[in-house]
């Protein structure tokens, strides 16, 4: 028998302003990284046992009949499957494939059950559209992460900018030109939930302090987009100061990030800031074709476990 294999990709992400503002329904921008991705590919097999899944970057290879009702993966796959009103437990082999970090601020649990939505759907021959697929992905994200605030599955599903706000519909727009910013991560493990939970006390403890903070986020997050899609990228740097300077009053910098940032900022970017949920992870810095090598070396030596320079598209 030949078998018939099907696959498909989704990229990384990166949230570049608005964090933790996002949570209290101010707006952010967010970004697809298309330097790493994950990949699923759908395989027909004659075992007559279910559904195999394989995902090679975690060493791990079950049976879908046998995992358990929050697996992440199965999560996904059984979604998917009673979405397209398939068998429950198809004969096929899944395997996945990322290059994306794992708990890294990038997206990769979004983007490994984005690949699988896509290559279910056309392994079977359906088109599977970003709306249908963030639906799909942000079910499974409720169930590891509570609450999701909706970006990772939003910007990966439709691969482009987003603006997004809590509970309104998801707008994705286009730059007026393309931008580089490189991608640096702090090799500082940071769980969000601890971030957005620790934000959240002292949003209680103080909540006129932080609603104040929070609006003048929400300012440059306006700023940022209207720079966008205006094409004067040269205003991104600055914003991402401003925004940096509420993140670390709002409590989610940390001296690493700190110093990070100040290197790159001495190494020639124009602006940088933490991304994501903060206390570690990754931060973002604002380059161009001149400065962009400069600045990455500078943060490898300064101790950054990796960094990535990614262009930020102007593509319908
Ligand atoms: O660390 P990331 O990229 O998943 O982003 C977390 C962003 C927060 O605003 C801190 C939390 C959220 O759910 O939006």
């Amino acid at each position: 028998m030949t078998e018939v294999t099907t696959t498909a990709g989704a990229s990384g992400k990166i949230i570049l302003f608005g964090e933790h503002a996002v949570v209290y329904n101010r707006p952010a921008i967010a970004v697809p990284v298309t330097e790493v991705g994950a990949t699923a590919t759908v395989t027909d097999r004659s075992v007559g046992n279910g559904c195999l899944i394989i995902a090679h970057d975690l060493q791990r290879e079950f049976l879908l009949s046998t995992a358990a009702e929050d697996d992440a993966l199965a999560l996904i796959v059984r979604l998917t499957l009673a979405e397209l009103g398939l068998s429950a437990d198809p004969d096929w082999r899944i395997e996945v494939r990322s290059t994306i970090p794992i708990a890294s601020g990038l997206g990769s649990g979004a983007a490994v059950s984005t690949a699988i939505v896509r290559a279910i759907h056309r392994h079977v021959g359906r088109a599977a559209s970003p709306d249908v697929v963030s639906a799909l992905v942000y079910r499974s994200e409720e169930v590891h992460h509570g609450t999701p605030s909706g970006i990772d599955n939003t910007v990966i599903a439709y691969e482009r900018p987003v603006w997004f706000v809590r509970g309104e519909p998801i707008r994705s727009f286009v730059p007026a030109q393309p931008f580089l910013i490189a991608i640096a991560d702090s090799g500082i493990a940071s769980p969000t939930r601890q971030a957005v939970g620790d934000v959240r006390r002292a949003w209680q403890a103080q909540t006129a302090q932080y609603e104040a903070w929070f609006d003048e986020v929400g300012e440059i997050v306006h700023a940022a987009r209207r720079a966008i899609e205006d094409g004067n990228v040269a205003q991104l740097g600055p914003l991402m100061d401003a925004n940096q300077r509420l993140l670390s009053q709002i409590g989610v910098s940390c001296r690493e990030l700190d110093l990070l940032i100040d290197v790159a900022r001495a190494a020639g970017a124009a602006g940088a800031k933490l991304s994501g949920g903060g206390r570690g992870g990754n931060l973002i810095a604002a380059v161009d074709e001149k400065t962009a090598a400069a600045v990455a070396d500078a943060l490898t030596a300064a101790g950054a476990k990796r960094v990535i320079v990614t262009e930020v598209k102007n593509e319908e």
